[in-house]
């Protein structure tokens, strides 16, 4: 069962370089360079209409999710990511239901993301929350590497 806390990034908050800084760090080992953010973290959460959610335990980041609503109708999960050592513990459900809060507090209609098929983990979790496979994308992230493009609808009534 996941025990951390589940934090907010602010921006211009005392802890942004270290909380970038170890995430940075997770997304060069969790993700091939073509799909990772690690070059660009720092630029994208920046950006309006973008925010970063982290859970910390023993004073480190375990896992963070990252989102964002470019417009009013709809909204996407930009990265989920654990740190393999606090895997199946939780961690990425919550870090996800926190996100797909946050989204739905802006009354989107739809939450809309991509993963590649293969990532059997985040499949299965987008699939337990909720998420439906709306198409599969050949050569999404790369010639060889397809996505499935997954969306989860809110009822707008
Ligand atoms: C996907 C990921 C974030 C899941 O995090 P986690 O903290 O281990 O997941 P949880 O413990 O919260 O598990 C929640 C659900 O996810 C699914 N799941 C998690 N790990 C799984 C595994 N190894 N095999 C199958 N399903 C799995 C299950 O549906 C699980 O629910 P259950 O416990 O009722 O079976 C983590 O595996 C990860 O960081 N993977 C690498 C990065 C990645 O693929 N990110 C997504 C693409 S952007």
């Amino acid at each position: 069962m996941a025990t951390g806390v589940i934090m907010e990034l602010q921006r211009n908050s005392t802890n942004w370089a270290k909380v970038v800084e170890d995430i940075v760090r997770l997304e060069k080992k969790i993700f091939p360079k073509h799909e990772s953010l690690a070059k660009s973290f720092d630029e994208e959460l920046k950006k309006k209409n973008c925010g970063l959610l982290y859970s910390e335990l023993d004073g480190e980041v375990a896992g963070y999710v990252m989102y964002s609503w470019p417009s009013s109708l709809y909204a996407s999960i930009t990265k989920l990511a654990v740190k393999e050592n606090y895997r199946r513990q939780g961690h990425g459900e919550v870090l996800l239901k926190a996100a797909i809060q946050k989204c739905r507090i802006r009354n989107v209609h739809r939450i809309s993301l991509h993963v590649d098929p293969s990532r059997t983990p985040a499949t299965n979790l987008y699939k337990k929350l909720g998420f439906q496979v709306d198409d599969l994308i050949q050569g999404y992230y790369s010639p060889d590497r397809n996505a499935y493009r997954m969306y989860l609808d809110f009822d707008t009534d």
